[in-house]
């Protein structure tokens, strides 16, 4: 078997890669560890830029997206119950977020991609990379308890923080950092409409809440949890306890509540590793970075990545040139180290930590006074809320 690009993962990611490559008429192969349905069931976040919104556009494959998602034209800060809202299209020349949940992405890739007739395999079990520091690398898997074997010029490892293609790089080639926050997001997903109609990030003595949706009748919500909490502890009345003595009293009074869809536990991370190239093998999205999701930056991020390393495969092709690949590691890194920034700084402001000083809650304090104070200030959010263009 042989093919020019073996994928690997079919998250957004992978999916969005092989959609870019289709197009541009280069076959691909994903190969992806769990079932369909398994991929299908992960909840994340909901906010696209209007990058992304480009991209999907550009393979086709915003039908759906553009008939459902919601244009969002700004989104509020609660803080110690202070209320003030990011106009993000006024300061930022008119761009907007779009709220589609990355579930409903991954749904509209994946049968965008099963329309194209390329091929992809799900439960491929034990994928291992082999020769990528060579012209011929190879991927082996195993399939229906059979040994499988796929030769390609390149392999893309889009596998997400868990996988594969990372853990295959020697570690004296690859550099990685990262912090651990100390707490976690205990997200509910619930058939009640939102509170507001534009997203609530808030920041409270108690801990961080975020107001959500996935629809004018369909509510995600947040808050800021132990590291070590369990889903178990977490009645949906407390939940809701929780998330209302959070919010300001305004919001609060305007929060449905209802039974839970789905309730889970989220860890916070920010991850980068370095570089993202290794010869022939290639790592974008959650496989290459985390981000906390305060600001939603992790789908959109991935996405960027999938932008230039499909235009640098591009032009492998067409010019028969590896000069375009040698640029992708820096390019993409170049956006990833910005939007690590960014979400860092908003998760540092936001959240309550354990650990904190007087010192450092004063700075919390100046930074969300700078903020009501400073259009400039405002606008720098803004603009890193709405994503880099490529
Ligand atoms: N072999 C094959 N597939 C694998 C392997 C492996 N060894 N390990 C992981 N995978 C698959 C996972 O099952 C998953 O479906 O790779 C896929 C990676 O998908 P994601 O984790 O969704 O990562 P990515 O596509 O980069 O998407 C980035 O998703 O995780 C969120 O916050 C993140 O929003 C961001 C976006
Ligand atoms: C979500 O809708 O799940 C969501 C939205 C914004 C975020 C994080 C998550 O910053």
């Amino acid at each position: 078997m042989r093919h020019q690009v073996v994928i690997i993962g079919a998250g957004p990611s992978g999916l969005l890669l092989g959609a870019l490559l289709h197009q541009a008429g280069i076959d691909t192969l994903i190969l992806e560890r769990q079932s369909r349905d398994y991929v299908l069931g992960r909840i994340r976040a909901g906010v696209l830029e209007q990058g992304t919104v480009g991209l999907l556009r550009q393979v086709g494959c915003a039908e759906r997206l553009d008939r459902e998602g919601l244009v969002h034209e700004g989104f509020a800060l609660n803080f110690n119950g202070q209320h003030l809202r990011i106009d993000i299209k006024a300061l930022t020349g008119g761009r907007t977020v779009t709220v589609y949940g990355q579930t409903e992405v991954t749904r509209d890739l994946m049968a965008h991609r099963a329309a194209s007739g390329a091929p992809t395999i799900y439960e491929a079990r034990d994928v291992a990379l082999h020769d990528f520091d060579g012209p011929n690398p190879r991927v082996t898997w195993v399939q229906d308890g059979q040994p499988r074997e796929a030769h390609c010029d390149i392999i893309a490892g889009c596998d997400g923080y868990h996988g594969v293609s990372r853990a295959s790089v020697p570690a004296g080639a690859i550099e990685t950092f990262e912090r651990v926050y100390p707490f976690g997001w205990l997200g509910v997903l619930a058939d009640v409409p939102p509170c507001a109609h534009e997203l609530i990030y808030a920041g409270h003595e108690r801990g961080f809440a975020l107001c959500s949706m996935r629809s004018n009748t369909r509510s995600r919500y947040y808050v800021q949890c132990r590291s070590d909490d369990e889903v178990a502890r977490w009645s949906d009345d407390m939940f809701w306890d929780e998330l209302r003595q959070r919010l300001d009293p305004a919001a609060a009074e305007q929060v449905v509540t209802g039974p839970s869809i789905e309730k889970s536990i989220a860890p916070l991370r920010s991850f980068v590793a370095e570089p993202l190239r290794f010869g022939r093998l290639f790592l974008a999205g959650d496989a290459a970075h985390i981000v906390p999701p305060t600001g939603a930056k992790g789908l959109n991020l991935a996405a960027g990545d999938v932008h230039y390393l499909a235009e640098a495969l591009i032009a492998f092709y067409q010019d028969a040139s590896e000069a375009a690949l040698d640029t992708y590691s820096a390019r993409a890194l170049d956006r990833i180290w910005k939007a690590e920034r960014f979400s860092w700084s908003l998760t540092t402001l936001l959240h309550r930590f354990e650990s904190s000083t007087p010192f450092e809650r004063r700075m919390q304090d100046a930074e969300f006074a700078l903020l009501q104070s400073s259009e400039t200030a405002q606008r720098a959010l803004a603009e890193g809320y709405v994503g880099l263009p490529y």
